[in-house]
């Protein structure tokens, strides 16, 4: 049996979650998952005080995978549902690595013209616990004129070794075996040269991958003009935050991205989430894309072994999106339901 916790969360992150949980019962190994699903996100917030309980990750440890929807709500913070919730948890379980991969499928559009679906195969690997993420700084002089905020920037040897090795060995895995290094050396003499650094000796590990240093702004131009030219990119927390957007959209939209939060040495459960947040301007209208959701719940079948449910799960996402069910954000009129029905039934074919 997998006992998988399932944190909705807010907005959309209820809707996909939904979808995702139709997915996984379709599933010949679905009599082996327990689920327990945690009400905690803005709601939980407004009525406790609190994004989730104290002692939630001591609840989550006992748990295989976690399943999370997305935060955010107009009606609390960013930094406090942020911090209070899903930066907990994967700062809390050390999930060292975001794995953040995008495809452009064969019927889905993407938005580059005269690209197709063998010009966007690539995949993000994010440093995922500290970087401009470390959350330290604080405030001085705060509320007179002269305020001041200063907000650090971290990062450890360990952590970008470890950040690396999982990039390489992922490339290696891969038919381009090639892997991209993005940083800002240039302006960042500090932190992005011990990146550059640690990278270049964990590169000399890996003989048969190639690589290439580049720095942020350029890589954005490129992934743009050159798609075809990427296969794993490594990348600091908020570098690879903001690439792993737009290679999203290179995927046809945001909301076709998965991710993985890796705790790579398995000692705690790891999380599985899309990339997107609670898109406000979605929530109620059954217009949210369920596909970055369920194929995190793919991800997660990687993680606990069950490879083929995850290969039939990926295969059923792509055989729904040739066949054009697909939601508005991807040019379709399908519903994030009638998305999750078409998988399933493809699923049971
Ligand atoms: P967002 O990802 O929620 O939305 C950005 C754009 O993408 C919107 O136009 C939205 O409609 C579209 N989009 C997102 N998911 C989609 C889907 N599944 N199908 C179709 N279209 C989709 O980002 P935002 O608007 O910057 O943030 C909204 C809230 O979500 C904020 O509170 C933010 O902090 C939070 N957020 C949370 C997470 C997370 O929980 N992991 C990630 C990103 C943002
Ligand atoms: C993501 C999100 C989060 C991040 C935010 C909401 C804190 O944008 O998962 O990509 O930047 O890590
Ligand atoms: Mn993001």
């Amino acid at each position: 049996m997998y006992r998988i916790a399932v944190i909705p969360g807010d907005g959309i992150g209820l809707e996909v979650c939904a979808a995702a949980l139709r997915v996984l019962a379709a599933l010949d190994v679905a009599e082996r998952f327990e689920y327990e699903t945690f009400p905690w996100g803005s709601a939980h917030y407004l009525s406790t005080g609190q994004m989730m309980p104290a002692d939630a990750l001591d609840t989550l440890a006992d748990f295989d995978a976690i399943l999370f929807g997305a935060v955010g709500s107009r009606e609390v913070p960013d930094h406090v549902t942020l911090w209070g919730l899903r930066l907990a948890i994967v700062q809390g379980f050390d999930q060292g690595v975001s794995l953040r991969p995008a495809r452009l499928l064969e019927g889905v559009r993407g938005p580059l013209a005269g690209r197709g679906p063998e010009d966007v195969d690539l995949v993000v690997v994010r440093e995922n616990t500290e970087g401009e993420y470390s959350g330290i700084g604080g405030f001085t002089r705060r509320g007179l004129p002269g305020e001041v905020a200063v907000q650090t920037t971290v990062y450890s040897h360990d952590a970008i070794a470890r950040t690396a090795r999982y990039a390489f060995e992922l490339a290696r895995s891969r038919d381009a075996r090639h892997v991209t290094s993005v940083t800002k050396s240039n302006a960042s003499p500090h932190a992005s040269v011990l990146w550059d650094e640690v990278v270049a000796s964990v590169a000399a590990e890996f003989t048969d991958v190639t690589w290439e240093s580049a720095l942020v702004d350029a890589a954005a131009a490129r992934l743009v003009l050159a798609p075809q030219e990427f296969d794993v990119i490594v990348a600091s927390n908020l570098h690879g935050d903001i690439l792993s957007d737009l290679t999203g959209a290179l995927a046809g939209s945001l909301g076709m991205a998965p991710s993985a939060n890796l705790s790579l040495d398995r000692s705690r459960p790891s999380m599985f989430e899309p990339v997107h947040g609670s898109a406000f301007d979605l929530v109620g209208r059954g217009l949210a894309n369920p596909i970055g959701m369920v194929l995190s719940a793919a991800l997660m079948l990687d993680d606990l072994g069950l490879v083929q449910s995850a290969e039939r799960v990926r295969d059923a996402v792509a055989s729904v999106c040739a066949a054009g069910v697909l939601t508005a954000d991807v040019g379709g009129h399908a519903t994030t339901d009638d998305v999750a029905s078409a998988i399933v039934a493809a699923l049971r074919r």
